[in-house]
């Protein structure tokens, strides 16, 4: 079962499973996600996808029927949205989740992977991040997914639930434009493809961990595969910390243009510096990202 799995990361990792040979099940509510990126799998016998919301536990109980695997990545995944609704981002995020792992648990499945992000972090204290990092979280998105890190954690130590949690860094690869919450490097690409410049916020000294969602997929993969990562948080990014600066001119670059970026007011309640400390996934998971940043980037524009 896969949660989100009509949204950017989710739709990647059903191509994955499906293509594996796995039975697939999809819950979405399609309030970010879009069916366009499942259509392929419609046919498919061995796919279902389930129009519904995690906050339900009705629905939850049904769709978990017979499964196996849970990779519950259904979360509202918007900063400014969770600024200004902190309530509703908390209901999809924190209580959809304690939903999943009650009816998980109930059904005794083998392995429960959740999703977390970096953003739990808040601004570094000591570069690169690793996971004993102290979690100070500036957003109530931040906050959310702490929060279902601890019901996760719970439920492994207090039910025995087999649960790990993968914390991701900024992903990024082709679907994430259709996403409304794009992120910054789907923002770039749209800007460039009508030849305008990108625009920074900030000074564009600002750094980031851009992982691939072919890597993510890889670790997701590895995460319900590996007996030993159960318990574990585990920190997911490529550990290449890149400037916003730097990455715009990448961009830029690959479309062969010209313009030079148009820098405006810095955003509120962005941490500085972002890099993650990947020790933990190549040890455990033997996880090694393979994308570097500029064929990421080049398979991101082609589609
Ligand atoms: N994209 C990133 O850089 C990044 C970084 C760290 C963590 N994450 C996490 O990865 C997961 C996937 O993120 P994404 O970037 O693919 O975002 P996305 O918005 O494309 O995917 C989220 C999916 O969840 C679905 N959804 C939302 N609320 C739901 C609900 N109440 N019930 C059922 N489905 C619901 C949406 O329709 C969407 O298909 C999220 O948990 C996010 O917090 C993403």
């Amino acid at each position: 079962m896969v949660t989100g799995g009509a949204g950017f990361i989710g739709s990647h990792l059903v191509d994955r499973l499906v293509q594996e040979g796995f039975e697939v099940v999809v819950l979405d509510d399609l309030s970010t996600g879009s069916l366009d990126n499942v259509k392929a799998h419609m046919e498919n016998p061995k796919f279902q996808f389930v129009k519904g919301d995690v906050r339900v536990r009705g629905v939850v109980r049904r769709v978990l029927r017979n499964v196996d695997y849970v990779f519950h990545l259904a979360a509202i995944a918007s900063i400014d949205l969770s600024i200004r609704r902190p309530d509703l981002v908390n209901d999809v995020n924190v209580t959809g989740t304690l939903n999943l792992l009650e009816e998980s648990r109930r059904a005794n499945v083998e392995k429960f992977v959740f999703t977390s992000s970096c953003a739990i972090y808040g601004e570094p204290v000591k570069l690169p991040v690793d996971e004993e990092h102290p979690t100070r979280p500036l957003s109530p998105y931040g906050a959310s997914k702490l929060a279902a890190e601890q019901y996760c954690d719970v439920y492994h130590r207090v039910y025995g639930l087999n649960v790990v949690v993968l914390r991701l860094f900024n992903v990024y690869g082709p679907r994430q434009e259709r996403s409304p919450y794009g992120g910054v490097i789907s923002r770039f690409i749209k800007r460039l493809e009508r030849g305008l410049a990108p625009i920074i916020f900030g000074d564009g000294r600002q750094t980031r961990d851009f992982v691939y969602v072919g890597d993510v997929i890889e670790a997701l993969m590895l995460a319900m595969r590996s007996k030993s990562c159960v318990g574990m948080a585990i920190n997911i990014g490529s550990g290449v910390e890149v400037s916003i600066r730097e990455l715009a001119d990448k961009i830029t670059r690959i479309f062969g243009l010209r313009v030079r970026p148009i820098f405006s007011r810095p955003r509120a309640r962005e941490v500085n510096r972002m890099c993650a400390d990947i020790r933990r996934a190549r040890e455990v998971l033997g996880f090694e990202p393979k994308t570097a940043l500029e064929e990421g980037l080049k398979a991101c524009i082609k589609t």
